[in-house]
Protein backbone atom coordinates (compact mmCIF):
# COMPACT_ATOMS: atom_id res chain seq x y z
CA UNK A 1 0.00 0.00 0.00
CA UNK A 2 1.31 3.50 -0.96
CA UNK A 3 2.50 5.28 2.61
CA UNK A 4 0.20 7.82 4.13
CA UNK A 5 1.27 11.57 3.71
CA UNK A 6 3.02 11.82 6.85
CA UNK A 7 5.25 9.25 6.27
CA UNK A 8 6.72 10.90 3.07
CA UNK A 9 9.79 11.86 5.38
CA UNK A 10 8.74 15.64 5.43
CA UNK A 11 10.95 16.74 8.02
CA UNK A 12 13.55 15.99 6.05
CA UNK A 13 12.07 17.75 3.17
CA UNK A 14 11.78 21.16 4.88
CA UNK A 15 15.63 21.77 5.14
CA UNK A 16 16.17 20.43 1.47
CA UNK A 17 13.62 23.26 -0.05
CA UNK A 18 16.39 25.58 0.99
CA UNK A 19 18.84 24.49 -1.96
CA UNK A 20 15.77 25.39 -5.00
CA UNK A 21 16.56 27.73 -6.93
CA UNK A 22 14.26 29.04 -10.12
CA UNK A 23 15.71 26.88 -13.20
CA UNK A 24 17.23 28.28 -16.19
CA UNK A 25 15.09 29.26 -19.12
CA UNK A 26 15.57 26.71 -21.97
CA UNK A 27 15.18 29.02 -24.47
CA UNK A 28 17.71 31.57 -23.49
CA UNK A 29 20.44 28.87 -22.92
CA UNK A 30 21.39 26.29 -25.65
CA UNK A 31 19.06 23.13 -24.06
CA UNK A 32 21.86 20.97 -23.72
CA UNK A 33 22.88 22.64 -20.50
CA UNK A 34 19.86 23.98 -19.85
CA UNK A 35 18.02 20.94 -19.59
CA UNK A 36 20.57 19.64 -17.38
CA UNK A 37 20.34 21.83 -13.56
CA UNK A 38 16.67 22.52 -14.48
CA UNK A 39 15.83 18.99 -14.22
CA UNK A 40 18.20 18.33 -11.55
CA UNK A 41 17.24 20.87 -9.18
CA UNK A 42 13.83 19.45 -9.96
CA UNK A 43 14.94 16.09 -8.94
CA UNK A 44 16.40 17.26 -5.56
CA UNK A 45 12.92 18.47 -4.12
CA UNK A 46 10.94 15.02 -5.60
CA UNK A 47 13.76 13.25 -4.28
CA UNK A 48 13.86 14.18 -0.33
CA UNK A 49 9.87 14.09 -0.51
CA UNK A 50 9.04 17.37 -0.90
CA UNK A 51 6.68 17.82 -3.15
CA UNK A 52 3.82 16.39 -1.13
CA UNK A 53 5.10 19.33 1.17
CA UNK A 54 4.90 21.82 -0.71
CA UNK A 55 1.22 20.42 -2.71
CA UNK A 56 0.11 20.93 1.02
CA UNK A 57 1.63 24.52 1.39
CA UNK A 58 0.35 25.70 -2.15
CA UNK A 59 3.97 26.32 -2.94
CA UNK A 60 3.80 25.03 -6.25
CA UNK A 61 2.12 28.15 -7.28
CA UNK A 62 5.05 30.65 -6.59
CA UNK A 63 7.75 27.91 -7.98
CA UNK A 64 8.57 27.56 -11.50
CA UNK A 65 8.88 24.37 -13.10
CA UNK A 66 11.61 22.94 -15.07
CA UNK A 67 11.07 22.53 -18.78
CA UNK A 68 9.06 19.09 -19.80
CA UNK A 69 10.85 16.85 -22.09
CA UNK A 70 10.90 17.25 -25.34
CA UNK A 71 7.51 17.15 -27.09
CA UNK A 72 7.35 14.28 -30.03
CA UNK A 73 8.51 17.01 -32.48
CA UNK A 74 11.81 18.13 -31.07
CA UNK A 75 13.01 14.49 -30.28
CA UNK A 76 12.24 13.73 -34.36
CA UNK A 77 14.14 16.69 -35.13
CA UNK A 78 16.65 15.57 -32.98
CA UNK A 79 17.02 11.99 -33.81
CA UNK A 80 17.82 13.07 -37.36
CA UNK A 81 20.50 16.09 -36.51
CA UNK A 82 21.97 15.01 -33.14
CA UNK A 83 21.47 11.72 -31.52
CA UNK A 84 23.58 12.63 -29.13
CA UNK A 85 21.63 15.22 -27.76
CA UNK A 86 18.37 12.18 -27.25
CA UNK A 87 21.23 10.08 -25.23
CA UNK A 88 21.88 13.01 -23.06
CA UNK A 89 18.23 13.75 -22.12
CA UNK A 90 17.32 10.42 -21.84
CA UNK A 91 19.92 9.18 -19.66
CA UNK A 92 18.99 11.85 -17.88
CA UNK A 93 15.81 11.38 -17.33
CA UNK A 94 16.81 7.49 -16.39
CA UNK A 95 18.78 8.78 -13.79
CA UNK A 96 16.21 11.33 -12.50
CA UNK A 97 13.91 8.18 -12.55
CA UNK A 98 16.75 5.72 -10.82
CA UNK A 99 17.24 8.51 -7.78
CA UNK A 100 13.35 9.13 -7.19
CA UNK A 101 12.68 5.65 -7.08
CA UNK A 102 15.55 4.86 -4.91
CA UNK A 103 14.84 7.58 -2.48
CA UNK A 104 10.92 7.24 -1.95
CA UNK A 105 11.04 3.22 -1.87
CA UNK A 106 13.69 3.36 0.67
CA UNK A 107 10.85 4.78 3.04
CA UNK A 108 9.95 2.35 5.93
CA UNK A 109 6.50 1.67 4.47
CA UNK A 110 7.26 0.85 0.80
CA UNK A 111 7.22 -2.73 -0.65
CA UNK A 112 10.64 -4.03 -1.44
CA UNK A 113 9.61 -7.36 -3.87
CA UNK A 114 6.90 -8.40 -5.18
CA UNK A 115 6.91 -11.12 -2.36
CA UNK A 116 5.71 -8.34 0.17
CA UNK A 117 2.90 -6.71 -1.81
CA UNK A 118 -0.69 -7.71 -0.67
CA UNK A 119 -2.31 -10.32 -2.48
CA UNK A 120 -4.61 -7.49 -4.69
CA UNK A 121 -1.48 -5.34 -5.21
CA UNK A 122 0.65 -8.60 -6.36
CA UNK A 123 -2.33 -9.93 -8.88
CA UNK A 124 -3.09 -6.55 -10.34
CA UNK A 125 1.04 -6.49 -11.21
CA UNK A 126 1.39 -9.70 -11.85
CA UNK A 127 -1.58 -9.63 -14.70
CA UNK A 128 -0.23 -6.23 -15.90
CA UNK A 129 3.05 -8.15 -17.15
CA UNK A 130 3.67 -9.58 -20.46
CA UNK A 131 6.80 -12.24 -20.83
CA UNK A 132 8.46 -13.04 -23.63
CA UNK A 133 10.95 -16.12 -23.12
CA UNK A 134 13.02 -16.12 -26.38
CA UNK A 135 14.18 -12.64 -25.98
CA UNK A 136 14.32 -12.63 -21.83
CA UNK A 137 12.54 -9.88 -21.15
CA UNK A 138 9.10 -8.38 -18.71
CA UNK A 139 6.99 -5.49 -20.27
CA UNK A 140 4.91 -4.20 -17.46
CA UNK A 141 2.11 -2.52 -19.94
CA UNK A 142 0.07 1.16 -18.56
CA UNK A 143 -2.99 1.23 -20.89
CA UNK A 144 -3.54 4.45 -21.96
CA UNK A 145 0.74 4.52 -22.57
CA UNK A 146 1.22 2.76 -25.88
CA UNK A 147 -0.03 -0.42 -24.62
CA UNK A 148 -1.56 -1.62 -27.49
CA UNK A 149 1.12 -1.46 -30.11
CA UNK A 150 3.58 -3.15 -27.40
CA UNK A 151 1.49 -5.85 -27.34
CA UNK A 152 1.41 -6.16 -31.41
CA UNK A 153 4.91 -5.94 -31.30
CA UNK A 154 5.57 -9.07 -28.58
CA UNK A 155 2.85 -10.54 -30.70
CA UNK A 156 5.13 -10.08 -33.62
CA UNK A 157 8.48 -11.69 -31.38
CA UNK A 158 6.48 -14.18 -30.21
CA UNK A 159 5.31 -15.16 -34.30
CA UNK A 160 1.69 -15.18 -33.80
CA UNK A 161 0.68 -11.99 -35.48
CA UNK A 162 2.89 -11.37 -39.01
CA UNK A 163 3.85 -7.32 -38.88
CA UNK A 164 3.07 -5.00 -36.33
CA UNK A 165 0.89 -2.71 -38.99
CA UNK A 166 -1.46 -5.84 -39.90
CA UNK A 167 -4.75 -4.39 -39.42
CA UNK A 168 -6.52 -6.64 -36.83
CA UNK A 169 -9.03 -5.12 -33.84
CA UNK A 170 -5.95 -5.66 -30.83
CA UNK A 171 -6.99 -8.88 -28.55
CA UNK A 172 -5.78 -7.71 -25.24
CA UNK A 173 -5.04 -11.08 -23.99
CA UNK A 174 -4.86 -13.63 -26.89
CA UNK A 175 -1.45 -14.63 -27.91
CA UNK A 176 0.26 -12.90 -25.10
CA UNK A 177 1.70 -14.40 -22.15
CA UNK A 178 1.43 -12.79 -18.74
CA UNK A 179 3.67 -13.22 -15.65
CA UNK A 180 0.50 -14.23 -13.64
CA UNK A 181 0.58 -17.43 -15.53
CA UNK A 182 3.35 -18.76 -13.90
CA UNK A 183 3.99 -21.00 -10.83
CA UNK A 184 6.21 -18.30 -7.98
CA UNK A 185 9.62 -20.02 -8.43
CA UNK A 186 9.20 -19.26 -12.25
CA UNK A 187 8.20 -15.68 -11.67
CA UNK A 188 11.04 -15.41 -9.06
CA UNK A 189 13.33 -16.71 -11.98
CA UNK A 190 12.37 -14.12 -14.48
CA UNK A 191 11.93 -11.42 -12.38
CA UNK A 192 15.40 -11.63 -11.48
CA UNK A 193 17.41 -12.90 -15.05
CA UNK A 194 15.08 -10.89 -17.29
CA UNK A 195 15.41 -7.44 -18.48
CA UNK A 196 12.33 -5.30 -17.05
CA UNK A 197 10.63 -2.37 -18.89
CA UNK A 198 7.41 -0.29 -18.55
CA UNK A 199 6.18 3.10 -20.22
CA UNK A 200 4.82 6.17 -18.43
CA UNK A 201 3.32 9.12 -19.15
CA UNK A 202 2.63 12.52 -17.55
CA UNK A 203 -0.51 11.44 -15.54
CA UNK A 204 -3.05 14.60 -16.49
CA UNK A 205 -2.66 13.45 -19.64
CA UNK A 206 -3.08 9.83 -19.08
CA UNK A 207 -6.39 10.66 -17.46
CA UNK A 208 -7.54 13.23 -20.23
CA UNK A 209 -6.63 10.61 -22.38
CA UNK A 210 -8.69 7.47 -21.13
CA UNK A 211 -11.83 9.96 -20.27
CA UNK A 212 -11.78 11.06 -23.91
CA UNK A 213 -11.36 7.67 -25.21
CA UNK A 214 -13.35 5.92 -22.44
CA UNK A 215 -16.39 8.28 -22.28
CA UNK A 216 -16.38 9.84 -25.72
CA UNK A 217 -16.23 6.72 -27.53
CA UNK A 218 -16.82 3.29 -26.09
CA UNK A 219 -20.34 2.72 -25.22
CA UNK A 220 -19.39 -0.10 -23.08
CA UNK A 221 -18.18 2.35 -20.55
CA UNK A 222 -20.48 4.86 -21.18
CA UNK A 223 -23.05 2.23 -19.72
CA UNK A 224 -20.78 0.73 -17.09
CA UNK A 225 -19.03 4.05 -15.49
CA UNK A 226 -20.89 6.78 -17.32
CA UNK A 227 -24.46 6.31 -16.18
CA UNK A 228 -22.99 5.35 -12.41
CA UNK A 229 -21.07 8.68 -12.20
CA UNK A 230 -23.86 10.97 -13.58
CA UNK A 231 -26.28 9.28 -10.97
CA UNK A 232 -23.73 9.33 -8.67
CA UNK A 233 -22.62 13.95 -9.34
CA UNK A 234 -25.11 15.23 -11.36
CA UNK A 235 -28.06 16.64 -9.42
CA UNK A 236 -31.37 15.64 -9.57
CA UNK A 237 -29.91 12.54 -11.77
CA UNK A 238 -29.11 10.29 -8.84
CA UNK A 239 -32.55 7.80 -9.31
CA UNK A 240 -32.67 8.33 -12.86
CA UNK A 241 -32.75 4.71 -14.82
CA UNK A 242 -32.62 5.28 -17.91
CA UNK A 243 -28.96 7.41 -18.36
CA UNK A 244 -27.00 6.95 -21.85
CA UNK A 245 -23.88 8.01 -19.30
CA UNK A 246 -22.52 9.62 -22.84
CA UNK A 247 -21.98 13.20 -21.29
CA UNK A 248 -20.08 12.92 -18.07
CA UNK A 249 -18.13 15.75 -17.74
CA UNK A 250 -14.42 15.89 -17.51
CA UNK A 251 -14.83 17.24 -13.77
CA UNK A 252 -17.56 14.61 -12.88
CA UNK A 253 -15.12 12.10 -13.81
CA UNK A 254 -12.35 13.53 -11.82
CA UNK A 255 -14.98 13.94 -8.43
CA UNK A 256 -15.50 9.75 -9.32
CA UNK A 257 -12.04 9.42 -9.43
CA UNK A 258 -11.43 11.24 -5.68
CA UNK A 259 -13.73 8.88 -4.60
CA UNK A 260 -12.37 5.04 -5.48
CA UNK A 261 -9.92 3.16 -3.91
CA UNK A 262 -6.63 3.13 -6.14
CA UNK A 263 -5.73 -0.43 -5.70
CA UNK A 264 -9.63 -1.27 -7.29
CA UNK A 265 -9.75 1.06 -9.75
CA UNK A 266 -9.98 0.37 -13.15
CA UNK A 267 -7.05 -0.18 -15.40
CA UNK A 268 -7.25 2.73 -17.44
CA UNK A 269 -7.24 5.48 -14.90
CA UNK A 270 -5.35 3.59 -12.01
CA UNK A 271 -2.21 4.83 -10.99
CA UNK A 272 0.86 3.61 -12.99
CA UNK A 273 2.21 3.04 -9.19
CA UNK A 274 -0.35 0.51 -8.45
CA UNK A 275 -0.54 -1.29 -11.64
CA UNK A 276 3.57 -1.74 -11.87
CA UNK A 277 5.03 -0.94 -8.77
CA UNK A 278 8.35 0.33 -9.12
CA UNK A 279 9.26 -0.15 -5.99
CA UNK A 280 8.40 -3.88 -5.59
CA UNK A 281 10.25 -4.77 -9.21
CA UNK A 282 13.41 -2.95 -10.31
CA UNK A 283 12.50 -2.26 -13.59
CA UNK A 284 15.96 -1.53 -15.77
CA UNK A 285 14.43 1.07 -17.54
CA UNK A 286 11.03 3.07 -17.31
CA UNK A 287 10.52 5.37 -20.77
CA UNK A 288 8.76 8.09 -21.25
CA UNK A 289 5.23 8.07 -23.70
CA UNK A 290 6.66 11.77 -24.38
CA UNK A 291 10.02 10.46 -26.04
CA UNK A 292 7.98 7.11 -27.43
CA UNK A 293 9.78 6.65 -30.61
CA UNK A 294 13.19 7.01 -29.47
CA UNK A 295 12.90 5.22 -25.86
CA UNK A 296 10.90 2.15 -27.79
CA UNK A 297 13.73 1.83 -30.57
CA UNK A 298 16.24 1.99 -27.38
CA UNK A 299 14.23 -1.07 -25.73
CA UNK A 300 13.62 -2.82 -29.24
CA UNK A 301 17.60 -2.77 -29.76
CA UNK A 302 18.54 -4.12 -26.38
CA UNK A 303 16.52 -7.11 -26.41
CA UNK A 304 17.67 -7.89 -29.65
CA UNK A 305 14.89 -7.40 -31.49
CA UNK A 306 15.19 -8.51 -35.31
CA UNK A 307 15.86 -5.98 -37.50
CA UNK A 308 12.44 -6.76 -39.07
CA UNK A 309 10.69 -5.26 -36.16
CA UNK A 310 10.29 -1.54 -35.61
CA UNK A 311 7.71 0.30 -33.17
CA UNK A 312 3.88 1.00 -34.65
CA UNK A 313 3.64 4.48 -36.31
CA UNK A 314 0.98 6.45 -34.67
CA UNK A 315 -2.45 5.34 -36.03
CA UNK A 316 -3.82 7.73 -38.48
CA UNK A 317 -6.75 8.26 -35.95
CA UNK A 318 -4.89 8.58 -32.97
CA UNK A 319 -5.69 12.13 -31.43
CA UNK A 320 -3.15 13.41 -29.23
CA UNK A 321 -3.40 15.14 -26.17
CA UNK A 322 -1.83 18.48 -26.67
CA UNK A 323 -0.61 21.09 -24.07
CA UNK A 324 -3.51 23.20 -25.14
CA UNK A 325 -6.62 20.33 -24.94
CA UNK A 326 -4.77 19.60 -21.35
CA UNK A 327 -4.49 23.32 -20.41
CA UNK A 328 -8.76 23.69 -21.38
CA UNK A 329 -9.80 20.53 -19.65
CA UNK A 330 -8.06 20.66 -16.36
CA UNK A 331 -9.15 24.28 -16.24
CA UNK A 332 -12.78 23.03 -16.34
CA UNK A 333 -12.07 21.34 -13.11
CA UNK A 334 -12.55 23.58 -9.88
CA UNK A 335 -9.47 24.04 -7.78
CA UNK A 336 -10.69 21.99 -5.08
CA UNK A 337 -11.03 18.86 -6.74
CA UNK A 338 -7.65 19.38 -8.55
CA UNK A 339 -5.94 20.03 -5.13
CA UNK A 340 -7.40 16.50 -3.94
CA UNK A 341 -6.84 14.58 -7.16
CA UNK A 342 -2.96 15.48 -7.32
CA UNK A 343 -2.35 14.14 -4.30
CA UNK A 344 -3.92 10.74 -5.54
CA UNK A 345 -1.44 10.40 -8.36
CA UNK A 346 1.52 11.83 -6.35
CA UNK A 347 3.88 8.68 -6.80
CA UNK A 348 3.18 8.98 -10.74
CA UNK A 349 4.25 12.51 -10.33
CA UNK A 350 7.09 12.28 -8.25
CA UNK A 351 8.78 8.66 -9.31
CA UNK A 352 8.70 9.36 -13.14
CA UNK A 353 9.83 12.91 -12.32
CA UNK A 354 7.06 14.86 -14.14
CA UNK A 355 6.10 18.39 -12.53
CA UNK A 356 2.79 18.72 -11.25
CA UNK A 357 0.51 21.05 -13.65
CA UNK A 358 -0.01 24.47 -13.26
CA UNK A 359 -3.47 25.01 -12.09
CA UNK A 360 -3.47 28.26 -10.79
CA UNK A 361 -6.25 31.07 -11.70
CA UNK A 362 -3.82 33.40 -13.41
CA UNK A 363 -2.69 30.16 -15.51
CA UNK A 364 -6.52 29.27 -16.16
CA UNK A 365 -7.18 32.97 -17.19
CA UNK A 366 -5.46 32.52 -21.17
C1 LIG B 1 18.67 2.72 -13.56
O1 LIG B 1 18.48 1.58 -12.72
C2 LIG B 1 18.39 0.34 -13.41
C3 LIG B 1 18.04 -0.73 -12.43
O2 LIG B 1 18.89 -0.77 -11.35
C4 LIG B 1 19.72 0.07 -14.14
O3 LIG B 1 19.64 -1.15 -14.83
C5 LIG B 1 19.97 1.22 -15.10
O4 LIG B 1 21.19 1.05 -15.74
C6 LIG B 1 19.95 2.56 -14.39
N1 LIG B 1 20.02 3.61 -15.39
C7 LIG B 1 20.78 4.70 -15.24
C8 LIG B 1 20.79 5.66 -16.37
O5 LIG B 1 21.44 4.91 -14.26
C1 LIG C 1 1.50 29.43 -13.66
O1 LIG C 1 1.05 30.22 -14.72
C2 LIG C 1 1.00 31.61 -14.40
C3 LIG C 1 0.39 32.35 -15.61
O2 LIG C 1 0.99 31.95 -16.80
C4 LIG C 1 2.40 32.11 -14.05
O3 LIG C 1 2.34 33.48 -13.74
C5 LIG C 1 2.93 31.31 -12.88
O4 LIG C 1 4.25 31.69 -12.59
C6 LIG C 1 2.89 29.82 -13.21
N1 LIG C 1 3.28 29.04 -12.05
C7 LIG C 1 4.05 27.95 -12.16
C8 LIG C 1 4.26 27.18 -10.91
O5 LIG C 1 4.56 27.59 -13.20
Amino acid sequence: MPPRKKEYGIKRASGSLVHFRPPVSATTVRRHSAVVPSVLTFAVIVASGGLLLMIEKGMLNSVQTPPPRANGKKVEYRLRNSDAAVDVESQIVQEIRNRTIKSMCGQKNMPHSVWSLSPLQRKTLLQHILVNDKHHFLYCYVPKVACSNWKRVLKVLSGTLANVDVKVKMDHRADLVFLSDFPPEEIRHRLRHYFKFTFVREPMARLLSAYRNKFGEIEAYQRKYGAEIIRRYRKGYAKDKKIAGNDVTFTEFVRYLLDEDPERMNEHWMPIYNLCQPCAIEYDFIGSYERLESDAAYVLEHVGAPQHVSFPERQTWYKPVTKETLHYYLCTVPQKFLKELLPKYILDFSLFGYPLPNTTTEYCRH
